[in-house]
């Protein structure tokens, strides 16, 4: 199995994966290469999303599955529970606030309601899209995640319009 990511920090070793630290973008996949893909949380991000999609199913072997995995970012409706009316609003803002901030380095937010469409247009077959939902308790799971990347793009958040007090206030909302 091959992990490739262009910061490889998180992935843990194990004999039977190769870690690759490289850009997707810039990577020769090969022709029929391998036996299955998983592009999970990354397609979303890339501006050349559709050519690397095209690169992605060249690599497959005949008949070979490609998994795609994205955040559906029209969905809405996330809390559902809060400690507050307040922490509530306060996890629609950040959400609001990130997903615009990505959207100016390149994410199409819209990517994931696409991605069946453009599967069919690189030639692949059978294609089913499933979307999937479920809740995190407080301090686990996603909610785990939002108090995480609110420390990474903290910077952005405050430009986007987050006051200075609000992404630390997120792990308890
Ligand atoms: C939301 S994270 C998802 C990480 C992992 N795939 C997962 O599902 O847990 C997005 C990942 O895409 C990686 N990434 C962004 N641009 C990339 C590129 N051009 N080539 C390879 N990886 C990239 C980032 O380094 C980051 O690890």
């Amino acid at each position: 199995m091959t992990a490739l990511d262009t910061d490889t920090q998180h992935v843990l070793p194990h004999p039977l994966v190769d870690v690759v630290q490289a850009d997707v973008s810039a990577t020769d996949l090969g022709t029929a290469e391998y036996d299955g893909v998983h592009a999970r949380l990354v397609l979303i991000h890339l501006p050349d999303r559709r050519e690397v999609l095209g690169d992605l199913a060249r690599a497959l072997k005949p008949g070979a599955p490609l998994v795609i995995s994205e955040w559906d970012c029209d969905y809405r409706d996330l809390v559902l529970d809060a400690p507050s009316r307040a922490d509530g609003d306060l996890i629609d803002k950040y959400v609001e606030t990130l997903i615009s901030f990505f959207e100016t380095i390149g994410m199409d937010s819209t990517w994931a309601s696409k991605a069946n469409r453009a599967m069919r247009e690189e030639g692949l077959e059978e294609i089913r899209t499933v979307t999937y939902a479920a809740s995190s308790a407080g301090g686990t799971g996603t909610c785990l995640l939002n108090a995480t990347v609110s420390q990474m793009v903290e910077g952005p958040l405050l430009a986007g319009g987050m006051t200075p007090d609000e992404p630390a206030a997120l792990p308890r909302a």
